[in-house]
């Protein structure tokens, strides 16, 4: 699989020059941004322009598993280590020996294994789990997330220490609203790339409405869902329907509309929020006051020990009535007397 850093922002050209240099380096690279933005894209071409190209590129995704599984997928076991441990396993340091191991969501790290991860990084050996044997490290380490780390340091969330002995070499990735001149480029490589994969791919074509759309667009999934929204929109997806989710993304995120969506169309979709607002404020209310009723009724019954003649007298309402409101309430007759 071939990876592109497509775009022409300063920032982006910025980060193609430095993959250029860095790669041949193998110094710790800590790759920052929020979700979608190209933080993986970024990871594999430093691998691929680098004399490791060769070996393996090791992903490990830090936040989908806890703390003990972790460990031992990143350090490996020896056999015996513990209770299920009935063979070795090589962990993905020793794995990625020689070639690059990219620590994913390095953020939602647990804390205990952020002091260990540390430790080996500065020692550069570990033992595996259950084991003496020293391993040496010496695979290209590449660390991501989409956390603000700092924050996260402040807060006690992230080891400090950690954060200093990954980011040799940060590389911060730009949402893709601060840098919307490449949305039409990036536009163009998608619809380009997927035109093989969907029937409708060799006539496909994009209407300038919603194109100005992108443009003015938020991207709050960045890349990735602009990327997901041609392919949808590939696939056939009616172009109206999703002009109509990327206006409401933009109204409820309080983005301001751009012209293209006439005044026609934001007082329609303000107008359809409004309905919404009012019917489901109708069911709150209507919601609330059976839950009163169904208490009211709870509380007569059980003043008057079940007895509905008596309940129905609490309540003043008819027998019948009481009758037919336990019914709709679900209440069943405990006790009668
Ligand atoms: N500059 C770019 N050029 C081409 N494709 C890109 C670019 N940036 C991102 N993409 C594509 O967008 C998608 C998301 O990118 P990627 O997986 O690198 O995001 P990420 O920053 O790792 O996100 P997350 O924090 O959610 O893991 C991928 O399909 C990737 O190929
Ligand atoms: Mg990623």
């Amino acid at each position: 699989m071939s990876y592109q850093l497509v775009g022409n922002h300063p920032a982006i050209q910025k980060i193609r020059e430095l993959i250029g240099l860095v790669s041949d380096t193998a110094l710790s690279v800590l790759l920052l941004g929020e979700t979608g933005t190209g933080k993986e894209v970024v990871a594999r071409l430093l691998h691929a322009c680098s004399p490791r190209r060769d070996k393996r590129l090791i992903k490990v995704n830090c936040g989908a598993l806890p703390l003990s599984l972790l460990e031992s997928e990143l350090f490996g076991y020896e056999k015996g280590a513990f209770t299920r441990a009935d063979k070795f396993k090589p962990g993905k340091f020793e794995l990625a020996s020689e070639g690059v191991i990219f620590l994913d969501q390095i953020g939602d790290m647990p804390l205990l294994l952020q002091a260990k991860l540390l430790e080996v990084l500065q020692s550069g050996e570990f033992a595996r789990l259950g084991g003496t044997e020293v391993v040496k490290v010496n695979a290209w380490v590449i660390a991501s997330t989409n956390h603000n780390l700092e924050q996260d340091i402040k807060e006690g969330r992230f080891r400090e220490d950690l954060y200093y002995r990954l980011n040799v070499i940060k590389v911060e990735l730009p949402p893709l609203r601060d840098r919307k001149e490449d949305i039409p480029l990036l536009t163009d490589y998608f619809v380009e790339k997927y035109r093989n994969e969907f029937a409708s791919g060799n006539h496909f074509q994009l209407g300038m409405p919603i194109r100005e759309l992108f443009s003015a667009y938020h991207w709050p999934g960045n890349v990735r869902e602009l990327s997901s929204t041609i392919i949808r929109l590939m696939m056939g997806d009616e172009p109206e329907e999703v002009r109509a989710e990327l206006v409401g993304n933009m109204i409820a995120d309080r983005v301001s509309l751009p012209e293209v969506v006439t005044v026609a169309e934001e007082e329609r979709n303000i107008g359809e929020q409004a309905k919404r607002a009012v019917t489901s404020l109708k069911a709150v209310k209507l919601n609330a006051a059976r839950d009163i009723e169904k208490k009211a009724i709870v509380n007569a019954l059980d003043l008057a020990r079940w007895n509905k003649k008596v309940a129905a007298k609490i309540l003043k309402i008819s027998y019948k009535s009481l009758f037919n409101k336990m019914h709709s309430h679900g209440i069943s007759i405990k006790r009668s007397s």
